[in-house]
């Protein structure tokens, strides 16, 4: 069985026997699942198995040893942080990069939990990770069965904050610590309220009493980079094919027959032309690079429209939101038809209106969702108000109720589906290309701006969205940082 050592820091002076006792105690773990202790300097490594690693690494981080708070974490293999001893070695290449994700993952993780580990409510509210003493004011049903919840400071105002439009909270009546208690994104602030959206219904501590939000690690793109990289490894079709020539196992082809183009931007200088020209022969991938300021995203953007008057459907993304709203605000100039994929809330808001929420919210299908989610509403506070004066609730309206909902979501996904056919050209950020609503979708372009600045992993989250008839897959634009 393979094992693991947790490292504990800023230990009070102690005897191994103390240790041992303490972590078993704290973790539930048996001493004899604790192999190797070392102690000294005010730090300790102790041996346990692989799989119990974490659990002990989670009872000791943040706890305290004789009045001193301690920090623990799980060692990665092959001891100090930093060596990468154990990492799969580079002729493993999908191994590696899952190590590495893993690796980066636990980093940002134990940043943001040890803040809520650490710190006591009042201190983190001071700091402006955390907004303490809320009650739900309202809740309305969003797009897709998510829950748009309006909180308000129980005693006037809300105090200053980092919390802001985009960022990932976690509601909890006392423990924000609890990862079975909701995540949602903040929408919208202002001096006395804050709106949240949830995926799911929210549970009833939420309505019954004073709750808290706390900014939590975003675990998302996490999840998205190590599903594209498995996605990758064991894709067959045009995604082997992909793979073949991202890692250099077969070079990327070209059509031989030049093109003849008629230029939308009769501002192109001929460096642009040829690239543009190149990337519409390429079969596989083709490569703009360019030190910054260059004229890559305009080339860019000539390429993307050059395939929708093919009658192609374009993928296009960046690594950042930033960098995709500004392939947006040049699409739109030039009356594609886009959607933009991504939470309203992480978007420029003059171009909010093509984000896919907006445009979802014009069509027939959802205004129909509105209607069912009002009376679904409805009819649950009415069931809850009974529940509270101890009445019994019917069974037929709580499953009339379920229903509700249910239609709602139907309609949604009417919705949602025909404002994604209808759109020539979808953009979103690389980790947003992963999203669940792009399942199954093909594209016959993807395009990856500011290439340089996304991860491999998010790269091929991205790439790996063209599709298998595609006579090109990405074009990507690399600036030089040199
Ligand atoms: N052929 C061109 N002639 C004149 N201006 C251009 C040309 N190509 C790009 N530009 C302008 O140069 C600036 C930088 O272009 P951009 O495409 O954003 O560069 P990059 O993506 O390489 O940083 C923009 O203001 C753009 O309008
Ligand atoms: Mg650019």
């Amino acid at each position: 069985m393979s094992s693991a050592r947790v490292r504990i820091e800023n230990l009070p002076d102690v005897t191994k026997g103390k240790l041992l006792a303490l972590a078993c105690d704290r973790s539930g773990v048996a001493g004899k699942e604790v192999g190797r202790i070392e102690v000294g300097g005010g730090n300790a490594t102790l041996e346990v198995p692989a799989h119990l690693a974490a659990r002990v690494a989670r009872a000791l981080d943040g706890s305290e040893i004789d009045g001193r708070r301690v920090r623990a974490r799980v060692l990665t293999a092959g001891g100090g942080g930093a060596s990468a001893g154990n990492a799969p070695p580079e002729s493993r290449p999908f191994d590696r990069l899952r190590w590495l994700l893993d690796r980066e993952r636990e980093a940002e993780w134990s940043r943001a939990e040890q803040d809520l580990a650490t710190a006591n409510a009042k201190d983190l509210e001071e700091r402006g990770l955390a907004l303490l003493d809320l009650v739900v004011r309202d809740e309305g049903g969003g797009l897709l069965g998510r829950t748009i919840v309006t909180l308000e400071k129980r005693s006037g105002t809300l105090p200053p904050s980092r919390l802001g439009p985009g960022d990932v909270v976690r509601l909890s009546r006392r423990d924000p610590q609890d990862k079975e208690n909701p995540t949602g994104v903040v929408l919208e602030k202002s001096p006395t309220r804050i709106s949240v959206a949830f995926e799911d219904e929210l549970p009833a501590f939420a309505t019954s009493g004073p709750v808290r939000l706390d900014r939590v690690g975003d675990d998302v793109t996490f999840r998205r980079a190590r599903e594209a990289v498995d996605e990758v490894e064991r894709g067959t079709g045009r995604v082997a094919e992909l793979r073949k020539v991202v890692f250099g196992e077969r070079a990327p082809e070209v059509d031989a027959k030049p093109l003849r183009l008629e230029w939308i931007d009769p501002g192109l200088n001929e460096p642009q032309k040829k690239a543009v020209e190149l990337a519409l022969r390429a079969r596989d991938l083709a490569l703009v690079h360019g030190p910054p300021g260059t004229g890559k995203t305009t080339t860019v953007v000539e390429i993307i429209r050059q395939a929708v008057r093919r009658g192609e459907r374009v993928l296009a993304t960046a690594p950042s939101n930033n960098a995709v709203d500004n392939l947006l605000e040049r699409l739109v100039a030039g009356n594609e038809k886009v959607v933009r994929l991504g939470h309203p809330a992480r978007i420029a808001p003059g171009l909010r209106e093509h984000a896919l929420d907006a445009l979802v919210e014009k069509t027939s299908s959802r205004q129909v969702a509105r209607g069912l989610l009002k009376d679904a509403f409805a009819l649950r506070s009415k069931l809850a108000k009974r529940r509270e004066r101890g009445k019994g609730t019917d069974e037929d309206e709580r499953r009339e109720m379920r229903k509700l909902f249910e239609d709602a979501r139907t309609q949604d996904e009417v919705a949602v589906r025909s404002v994604l056919d209808s759109a020539m050209v979808t953009l979103s950020t690389a980790a947003g290309s992963g999203h669940e609503l792009l399942r199954g979708r093909k594209f016959d372009l993807v395009v990856l701006d500011e290439a340089s600045q996304a991860t491999l992993p998010l790269a091929l989250c991205a790439l790996a969205r063209g599709t298998r008839y595609s006579t090109m897959l990405p074009l990507s634009s690399v600036p030089s940082s040199v």
